[in-house]
Parts: structure tokens; sequence; C-alpha cells
């Protein structure tokens, strides 16, 4: 089984026990855990029906927990009426109207808070507003904005009304913004005409813009373009009856929005994902299930309480945005800090000051963002009051263990506990993670399964694999927050995730491989599929070498990832010129040329977070008989690893030779 090796796997033992003040105020503490994980055991439906009655408001509660007659369309608590919006907004007013909700820190450092009450306000206000234009329960609208509080209210009021949002990270490209539209066949779009990022203005309408010239109106037209005025003196082009203004939307309207009241199952958003194929999947989540992740999750993992300051960096065309940072935190009733900007603007101790400024006590990052800040200055955190902070977060990729001691040491002081939390857009919340007022800690690991997540590591024939082999992570049951199905796309969900060739379809299959230590630890190894990690950010490699090949010049790509001391993993392309153009004739700055124009292909198909970091250009590319790229060669090339694969069923063996670095 091909993985990313974790070298410090069978060495690393190192563990870190929580320290007893962390225990005593938990909500989780042995006694407690024991008796989730046992009860999940022994009554699996009972556990989550009991939890979702207990931690959900329900408008009309189920009587069903699970429906599994349709495996793998598993349907939970189907015959729940609920409204998200409503608990995460209206059950707070009673106990918390004039708690803050949110504390908005800008780029330029101006600071906005909001208060539930008024959050509520403008969610009834926006959703009034949304329905007034004639959006619809069950429509699709596309949310592509900046980190902000008006990114929270376009979600809320998208699920207060029972339409669907799907976001789309502001980095993606108008090409990337028009697929994503197309797919979910989405009539309305809210956007920002421009904002600052890093001291760096970003302008997102114009985006749209490009993205609807792209369009083919006879095979799809959007209705309405709902602009945030964030940046006022920007010249922004409005086309009328099609464009409005965020502001004319919510004028005059009502102060209350009676939720509309949808059944458990109702959609709630598609979050398009990278996948092995050239296309992004459509990652559909439900209402009940969905939020019911998101709020366990917030209490066991992040051992959220009324008093915290919790601080997610992520942005909300994430997956974690989603579920980190506008529903679970809100589900809760926490107060979070939601920033705009980047880690580095306008120096390097932007986040250690937010930190020290609004007393956070919840920090979630991931490790990229990590890495990036113990190069640009690993004192940085001592000349600030971390002190206020009492659980650190890490997800996205695996924590390498120098980065995992530098966060723990220097930002936590060795007093928070780190909760490396291991899910996907799919799963839609936390599923391996320590409980951090239980589980001792090892630097890499992200422990184990969470209660009611029923996670193994099996071959392929579907066997526990004994501990310091690698096997397939997998989820043995149906869990309540996990995609219901990939957007007009169910034979792919099935093919994908619940594939006949491992354990005869019978598991989720998680697309990562992953290790169990002598203590029953999980540490996971990496993606089984071509997927890369690129700080976090999960993007196909037939995506990229799809934009790659549109270069006039250019023949074939493969796109591997390389180890990368920041990123995680890097993208290296095997370039294949087309005969007229052969290597043999490229000088050095014909090498640069097409590199950069490759890039600025790639930027506009998929956008810079894709961009090539190496680029090799190559006589071949490695095929079996059939034609199917060896990618996995490939990546041992790259990785200085030396060859151990049969390479006599090549194609042309003899590329090998040439295809060194
Ligand atoms: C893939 C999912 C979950 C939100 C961010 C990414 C990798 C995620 C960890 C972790 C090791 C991790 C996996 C997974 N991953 N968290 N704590 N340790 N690997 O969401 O874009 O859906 O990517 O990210 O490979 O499959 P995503």
């Amino acid at each position: 089984m091909p993985s990313l090796a974790n070298d410090n796997f069978i060495n690393n033992h190192t563990t870190y026990s929580i320290t007893t003040s962390f225990i005593n105020q938990a909500n989780i503490n042995q006694v407690k855990f024991d008796e989730l994980n046992q009860k999940a055991h022994n009554n699996y439906e009972e556990f989550w029906g009991e939890l979702a009655h207990t931690k959900i408001s329900w408008h009309k509660p189920f009587t069903t927990t699970l429906n599994n007659t349709k495996a793998p369309f598993y349907k939970w608590f189907e015959d729940g009426v609920l409204n998200v919006s409503y608990n995460c907004l209206d059950r707070h007013l009673r106990s918390k109207a004039h708690k803050t909700a949110i504390i908005f820190e800008a780029d330029d450092g101006a600071i906005t808070k909001i208060t539930y009450q008024e959050l509520h306000t403008k969610v009834c206000q926006f959703a009034n507003g949304l329905k007034s234009i004639g959006v619809k329960s069950g429509d699709r609208v596309i949310v592509y904005m900046n980190n902000s509080i008006e990114a929270i209210i376009a979600m809320q009021s998208i699920a207060r009304i029972g339409a669907i949002h799907s976001v789309v990270f502001g980095g993606f490209s108008s090409i990337a913004l028009a697929d994503r539209i197309i797919d979910a066949k989405a009539e309305y779009i809210i956007t920002v005409n421009g904002y600052h990022r890093g001291g760096k203005l970003i302008e997102l309408k114009k985006m749209v813009d490009e993205a609807l010239i792209n369009i083919d109106k006879n095979i799809h037209q959007i209705k309405h373009t709902i602009i945030h005025n964030r940046t006022p003196d920007l010249n922004t082009k409005i086309t009328p009856h099609q464009d409005i203004w965020w502001n004319d939307v919510v004028d005059n309207q009502d102060k209350e929005c009676i939720p509309e009241w949808v059944t458990s199952e109702h959609p709630l958003f598609i979050l398009y994902t990278s996948g092995s194929t050239g296309k992004p999947k459509g990652i559909l989540h439900t209402s009940g299930g969905y939020l019911l992740g998101t709020i366990v999750t917030m209490e066991w993992v992040f051992d959220y309480k009324d008093t915290d300051c919790y601080w997610c960096t992520a942005d909300v065309g994430w997956i974690t945005g989603h579920s980190y940072i506008c529903y679970g935190p809100l589900a809760v009733g926490a107060t979070q800090v939601i920033f705009e900007g980047i880690p580095t603007y306008p120096s390097a101790d932007r986040f250690w000051q937010m930190i020290e400024r609004h007393k956070v006590t919840t920090f979630y990052t991931a490790p990229t963002a990590i890495r990036n800040l113990i190069k640009l200055g690993a004192t940085l955190p001592k000349n600030h009051n971390l002190s206020s902070l009492r659980l650190l977060g890490s997800v996205g990729e695996p924590i390498n263990p120098e980065a995992w001691k530098w966060y723990y040491e220097v930002v936590g002081n060795s007093k928070c506990p780190i909760v490396d939390t291991w899910w996907q857009t799919e799963t839609g919340c936390n599923m391996l993670s320590p409980i951090p007022g239980v589980q001792a800690l090892k630097p890499g690991s992200c422990v184990s399964p969470i209660p009611g997540i029923m996670a193994v590591i099996i071959d392929e024939n579907g066997n526990s694999i004994k501990p310091g082999e690698s096997g397939y992570l997998v989820i043995t049951k149906p869990f309540p927050s996990q995609l219901r199905t990939i957007w007009n796309a169910d034979d792919k969900f099935i093919k994908t995730y619940y594939p006949q060739d491992i354990a005869d379809g019978r598991y989720y299959i998680a697309g990562d491989s992953a290790q169990l230590d002598t203590d029953g630890y999980f540490w996971i190894l990496g993606r089984i599929d071509d997927v890369l990690n690129v700080s976090g950010h999960r993007l196909g490699t037939m995506e990229i070498e799809s934009a790659i090949t549109m270069h006039p010049s250019i023949a074939e790509a493969a796109v591997v990832g390389k180890p990368h001391a920041i990123k995680g993993e890097g993208i290296f392309a095997f370039v294949v010129c087309k005969k007229d153009s052969s290597i043999k004739d490229l000088s050095q700055d014909d090498k640069t040329t097409l590199t950069n124009q490759i890039n600025a292909i790639i930027s506009k198909e998929i956008g810079a977070i894709a961009k090539i970091d190496e680029i090799k250009f190559v006589e071949g590319l490695p095929k079996t008989r059939s034609g199917k790229i060896m990618r996995r060669l490939l990546r041992n090339i790259v990785r200085g690893e030396e060859i151990t694969q049969d390479i006599s069923t090549l194609e042309n063996p003899a590329i090998i030779n040439t295809l060194k670095l």
C-alpha cells in the first residue's frame, strides 16, 4: 500500500499526559468517556438517538433514529423536524441574547463585535431579503466571500429558509467557480466587491462576472448576484436587474423571520472537494445529523465552556470553516473570533497578538500555518501573553512531531492539550481525536476515534491489521454527520466511498492509509488515492494535469506530491512537450517561460493554491501497457526512494533512467 511515510511512527512513543487541572475541569472525564464508549458499543442507535434528542432543539422530535434500508444512503432522525439556523441563533436568545457571538478582526485590524441578538436580527433580515428576491427552499445559493460576519449571515440565512448553500473558497478562480455554479445548478450568488487579505486587494465580484461570461446562458442562467459592499471606494460594475447590493436586499426587511421547518434529511449544503477524477465532487450534507456531529465535537473534543473565547483560523470556504466557524460554535452558543487576514500580516506575530488581544482560550489551526510561523519567528509567542489559552487544535494533515512540540511548548506553555483532529469534508465533523481530559497525547498521532465513531484499519479483505502494519482507514458503521451522497452522482458516491473491492463495500472508505501502534493509537499516513494535500488543501492530481495540458506546447503531464517543509506536500510535475518542441531544444530560459505560463494557466483554471512547486521536462512518462501512468514510480523518484516495484510490465521501462532527478 502506498503511504506517505511517517518516519517518526516507529520510534516516537513519547507520551504527554494531560495536566490535572485540565482533567479536573474537562467536560468528558474517564468515567464519562467509558460510559459513552460502552453505550456506543452496546446500543449504537440508542447512543446517537439520545444525543440527538438532547443536543438539538427539534420543532418536532424524531421517532426513528437510523433508517438503513437503502444503505449506504443512510437516513438519520428522518421524521424529525428542525431548522439549523434556529439551533444556532434563536435557541440562545433567552439566556444569551447579549453574549458576543462573533469578534470579527479585519485584515487592517478593525474589530467588530456582534451579539447573538444582533446576529439573529441580521440573519432574519437577510433571510427575508433572500425570500423577497425569490430564493426558495431547496434552491442552491453560491457564497463566494471573505471570512466575515456577512459570510456567516449569508450561510445562516440560507439555512434558515431551507435553501442549500455551496460556499466556494475565495482563492478559487473564476473557472473553478463557474464549474461549481453549473454542477450545483445554482441560481443565486452572494459575493463581495473586494476585500483585503495580507494587505492585498481581492476583487471577488469581478471573478463572478468572469465566471458568468463562461457560462452558456442557454445551459444555465443565474437569477441574481448579491454584493456586499465591503470596499465602498471600489468602482464595482453593476448589471441592472441581475446585481443587487446587500444593503438593498436587507433594506426595510422585517427583523423576524420564522424559520423554514425542514425534516432532518433536508440538504443543508454542498461543498466541493477534490477527488481522483478531473472534476471536484459536490459533497452533500443534510441537517440533523451534521448539526449533531458539530455539537458533540465542540463539547467533547474542544471541551467547549460558556466562558471560552474560541478561534478557528480556517476559511469559511473549507469544511473546517463550515463545521467549526459557521455551525458548531454558534450551535453551542460560543463567543468566537473570525479573522479576515493571514497569520503573517502585517507582522509574523499577528496570531499571537490576536490571541492576547481577545484572550482566546481555544485555538484551532493547521500544521502548515504552524510550520510557517516557526520559520518566521519561533520565539515570537514569548513576547505575548498567551496565558488565556487552555486548548490547542490541529487539522488538515498529519502534524510533524517537531511542529507539535513547538506548538505544545511555546504556544501552549506545556499546559494545553493539543487535539489533533482527523476528519474530512465528507465526515462533516472530527472523527479521530484525543478526548482532551482523558487521553494522553503522542505528537503526530490523532489518538483514536471519538465515542460513537467505529473506525478501524483493515486490509483489502476486511481483516484488522496488526500494530505496525499499514492498512485502509475505514468506518464500519454509518454515522450521523457523514455525507449523504455526491450531488447528482449517487453511483459515484457508492463507488468512491463504499467500493466493492475493499471489504465487499460494507464500510465507509476514508481514502487514507493508517497504522496502529502497540498502544492502539492511530497514525494517519496519507492518502491512498491520487489526491494531494498541499497546505492542508485537497487537490486532485488529474485536475492539475488537465490544466497543465491546456498549454499548447504540452502533450502530457503527471503530477505527484513531494514532501515540503512548510506545505506538507508540494506539487511536482513531470511534463512532456509536444513533438515539435522536444526538450532537447529547450533552453533554461524556455523552461522558465513554460513553467510561468503553466502556472498562469493553473491559477486561471483552479486557483493560485494549485501552482506547481517543481517541474521536470521529460521525454515520456512511465506507463503500463494499458496506458495508465504509474504515479507511484514517479512518487518514488521525487522522494529519492528506491524503486522496488516490478518495472518489467512498463510499456517503456527504459524511460525510468531519464526521469531521475
Ligand atoms: C484529508 C481530508 C478535515 C478538514 C480539513 C481537510 C487529511 C485531515 C488530518 C489529521 C492527518 C489529516 C486526510 C483526510 N487530514 N486532518 N489531523 N491528520 N491527516 O479536509 O480537504 O476534506 O481533506 O485531509 O488525508 O483524508 P479535506
